[in-house]
């Protein structure tokens, strides 16, 4: 039985800025999940506050939201068997420093809140996150 999911992934300012696009692109492509559709984009604070508000009471939501508007990021809608699942797999922990090894955010996040990645964490919450960047 297939179950082909779509999810959002988002490659955050501190990735974009070290040029890490096309090699987080290629641990996706390598893993089975097609990227349908993507762009390159630097939104507002608003924007972002918009985007995070499920973290509004979060001591970190201010600067979470300052950062992801602080540069250009990558947003793609990616397919697959699993998708929400194997993306957040792929990611790794939040933190870098309790991620798997070869895990996106062992390789290159920095720090907690410089984690290079964001991936859906729900297939609902997939669809309300691809919606805000991906409308039509
Ligand atoms: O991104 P993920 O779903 O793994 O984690 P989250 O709990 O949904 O938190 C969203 C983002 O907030 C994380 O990716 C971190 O960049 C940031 N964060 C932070 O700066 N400090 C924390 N203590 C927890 C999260
Ligand atoms: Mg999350």
């Amino acid at each position: 039985m297939s179950n082909i999911e779509q999810t959002l992934s988002i490659i955050k300012p501190d990735a974009v800025e070290r040029n890490l696009t096309e090699d987080i692109k290629k641990i996706f492509i390598k893993s089975n999940l097609k990227i349908t559709n993507s762009k390159k984009i630097h939104i507002s604070k608003e924007e972002a506050a918009e985007f995070y508000k499920v973290h509004q009471a979060r001591p970190f939501y201010n600067d979470l939201c300052t950062y992801l508007s602080s540069g250009p990021i990558f947003v793609m809608i990616l397919e697959g068997e699993g998708a929400v699942a194997l993306n957040r797999k792929l990611m790794g922990a939040t933190n870098p420093k309790d991620a798997e090894p070869n895990t996106i955010r062992k390789l290159y996040g920095i720090s907690i809140d410089k984690n290079s990645a964001h991936g859906s964490d729900s297939v609902e919450n997939a669809k309300i996150e691809i919606n805000f960047f991906f409308k039509d």
